[in-house]
């Protein structure tokens, strides 16, 4: 069984695990993928509660997230799931079905083509309401030299936050 939380609730949890990494599950026509994500930002974004995310231009998750409108990312707050972490994180869903590889049990969302990972407690489920792509013009001499010495710059993908659940003790 699985409570809806707000936002405040959850953002400590959160934030915690995201450092350690989280499920980014983003579905296309007929196509889904898993990616492990870390980067991320949570807050309230013209009055609506966010989690904005960045996906840089190789990937292949970015492909899906292009013809997508919505986007879940699955917690594994307890700590479990590290081998797929690094699997999702190290592997491309042009090459492999990552879902198989993991053996993830998939359960719908309650937002159009979306879907959560079963075997993490907590899960977002956002609707894209902006996405822009990082304007190397306007940023930070460094991160630019350190995280884009090869260009693959991210977007920023801004999510309205539409249902936030956890699983029952
Ligand atoms: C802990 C961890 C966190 C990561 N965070 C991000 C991220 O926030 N954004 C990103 O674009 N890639 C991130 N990556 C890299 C992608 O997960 C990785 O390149 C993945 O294989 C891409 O899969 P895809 O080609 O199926 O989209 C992360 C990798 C790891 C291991």
């Amino acid at each position: 069984m699985y409570r809806e939380m707000s936002i405040t609730e959850f953002s400590g949890d959160l934030l915690n695990q995201l450092n350690k990494g989280a499920f980014l599950i983003v579905k296309s026509k007929e196509k889904l993928n898993v990616m492990t994500i870390s980067c991320g930002s949570i807050g309230f974004t013209w009055m609506k509660p966010t989690f904005t995310i960045m996906v840089r231009g190789s990937r292949y998750t970015y492909e899906l997230m292009e013809e997508s409108e919505n986007y879940t990312v699955s917690f594994p707050f307890s700590g479990q799931l590290k081998n797929e972490l690094a699997v999702c994180g190290t592997m491309s869903g042009r090459n492999i079905d990552k879902i198989k590889e993991c053996r993830f049990s998939l359960k719908e969302g309650n937002l159009a083509n979306t879907f959560i990972l079963d075997e993490c407690e907590f899960h977002l489920e956002c609707k894209i309401i902006y996405k822009h792509f990082i304007d190397k013009t306007k940023l930070d001499s460094k991160i630019k030299e350190n995280i884009y010495a090869n260009e693959d710059y991210h977007v920023l993908y801004f999510g309205e936050i539409v249902s936030a659940y956890r699983k029952d003790d």
